[in-house]
């Protein structure tokens, strides 16, 4: 449930911090070598081969990867590693396309320009495999699932549904259910040297501070298909059942992280937890996004004058992250591995290292888009209050009631009306990520700052995935760009 007191400030979290190290010192031999070493330490002790030598002559397997995330994953893998062998691709039917007509359509999108313009010959490489996460053996063919036993070095989990207002009981086909079936099929591949699950820095939603840990199973596995079973989605019973969880999406990446935790048997198991993630920074396309998610849905709107006032405080943090730094660090996790037979956790997140407040980060949106962005309604500064009156109140002065006399007006002139229209879906985002964007998350990220050291000059320019290096200032009306060229604009 959403309380106010969540809404903490980064001093605030110092001394929670403190308050809670006795409970993270608990978990801290689970996360450790089955040695008590640290695995990411005892691994640097070696020397490491760069990291298109590791997938040199290897084949991967990605799940999710005509999405967001998994497109740049894709194209920087081809790109960058040369000498990869295959990358095979899951996707499932839909629309009455086979998953080769989705690998066309999905290859038409301009992150791939770059990577056709320079390098054609790396397309071949993609391998779609008809599939879906939610069906038996993944609904494969036996001989593409002979092709991944045989071939995989490395899996790269993705795919998942990260729609929050999707029911629990899909939710949980897909992102729990679809893990076990994934990690089942993993379990057979012979080469198998890395499965990496992509979870979120928010699978821990419930607590302040987050460590690179997995922490307790926040619900018995039977109860919560006895809860969807008993109460369907009613958003009431729902609040209650997630006990502090801001939805039950992070809620079913928690149950995961715990099912990988118990299930991965001999397997070598990586999750990368990236938190919001943002367009393209560096490569390959500056500003390129695909979908509206969380931030960039929040910025666009604020820029558009559609929000006025958002849920929070002039400090809450947003920690936020490029998707070509998450898939770039997917990469280096994936060819680094995992000497340990515990599972890791990176948290691929920015709050630890170079924070940025929703506050200014909206504000620096809202900079660039007055100098290009032609909106039909004045956007102005947002407001951000934790209170739920001074939000209502706010609302009802800055946005409804001005949406209901434009709408009298075109009435009057015998037109359709639609500004009341246009609020409600701004609204209903902005109430969804309350939770994101007033409370101050310490995401900590030592594991993955020990791993990124790990990287030379040549590859720490290849895949940039340092959230030290993002000058927020450069790169928020880059992400502005972005969103008014590939998202607002009609799609190439
Ligand atoms: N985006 C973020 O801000 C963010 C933040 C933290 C973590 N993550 C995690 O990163 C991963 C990727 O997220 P994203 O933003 O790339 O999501 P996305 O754009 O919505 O992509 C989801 C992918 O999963 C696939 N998928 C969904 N259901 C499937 C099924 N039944 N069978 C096979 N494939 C299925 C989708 O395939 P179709 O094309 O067929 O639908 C798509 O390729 C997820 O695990 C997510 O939890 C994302």
């Amino acid at each position: 449930m959403y309380k106010l007191s969540r809404c903490l400030v980064l001093s605030d979290i110092c001394n929670l911090e403190k308050k809670l190290i006795f409970k993270t010192d608990r978990y801290v031999s689970r996360y450790n070598g089955s040695d008590g070493s640290d695995p990411i330490k005892t691994s640097q002790a070696k020397p490491y081969e760069s990291i298109s030598d590791y997938y040199a002559g290897k084949s991967v397997f990605v799940t999710g990867g005509t999405g967001f995330l998994g497109k740049v994953l894709i194209e920087r893998l081809l790109f960058n590693c040369s000498d990869i062998e295959s990358i095979y691709v899951l996707i499932r039917g839909k629309k009455g396309l086979k998953s080769e007509n989705r690998l066309q359509q999905m290859l038409d999108v301009p992150v791939f320009d770059k990577l056709k313009a320079l390098k054609p010959s790396a397309l071949k490489k993609i391998i779609p495999i008809e599939g879906d996460i939610t069906k038996p053996n993944l609904d494969i063919k036996t001989s593409d699932e002979q092709q991944l036993i045989d071939n995989v070095s490395v899996v790269f989990h993705s795919a998942a549904t990260v729609r929050f207002i999707e029911s629990f009981e899909d939710i949980m086909k897909i992102n729990y259910e679809g893990t076990r079936k994934v990690m089942d099929l993993s379990k057979k591949m012979k080469n198998l040297q890395t499965f990496l699950y992509l979870s979120t820095s928010f699978s821990n939603a419930n607590k302040l501070v987050i460590d690179e840990m997995i922490y307790p199973k926040p619900k018995a596995i039977d109860e919560v298909y006895s809860f969807i079973d008993n109460n369907g989605d009613n958003p009431k019973a729902t609040e209650d059942f997630v006990n502090g969880y801001p939805n039950t999406y992070t809620l079913s990446k928690a149950l995961c992280e715990n099912y990988i935790e118990e299930n991965h048997g001999t397997m070598k198991t990586i999750i990368v937890r990236p938190s919001i993630v943002a367009p393209v920074f560096k490569e390959p396309l500056p500003g390129w996004q695909d979908s509206w998610v969380a931030a960039t849905a929040t910025f666009s709107d604020i820029a558009r004058g559609l929000t006025k006032v958002i849920y929070g405080g002039p400090n809450v943090i947003c920690d936020m992250i490029p998707v070509d730094y998450v898939c770039n660090f997917i990469i280096v996790a994936g060819a680094r591995g995992n000497p340990s037979d515990d599972v890791i956790v990176y948290n691929s997140c920015s709050s630890s290292s170079n924070p940025i407040s929703w506050r200014r980060a909206a504000d620096l949106y809202l900079k660039e888009s007055l100098r290009h962005g032609k909106y039909e309604l004045k956007p102005r500064q947002v407001e951000l209050t934790t209170s739920k009156l001074k939000v209502d109140l706010l609302t009802l002065v800055l946005q409804t009631t001005p949406s209901f006399l434009a709408d009298l007006w075109m009435r009057l002139k015998g037109e359709s009306p639609k500004y009341l229209k246009m609020q409600e879906r701004p609204v209903l985002l902005r109430d969804l990520l309350r939770f994101f964007t007033s409370t101050s998350y310490h995401i900590k990220s030592e594991n993955s700052r020990k791993l990124i050291e790990t990287l030379d000059e040549r590859d720490k320019f290849l895949f940039p995935c340092d959230p030290r290096t993002i000058p927020w200032q450069t790169y928020m009306p880059l992400f502005c760009r972005g969103i008014q060229k590939y998202l607002l604009k009609p799609k190439h």
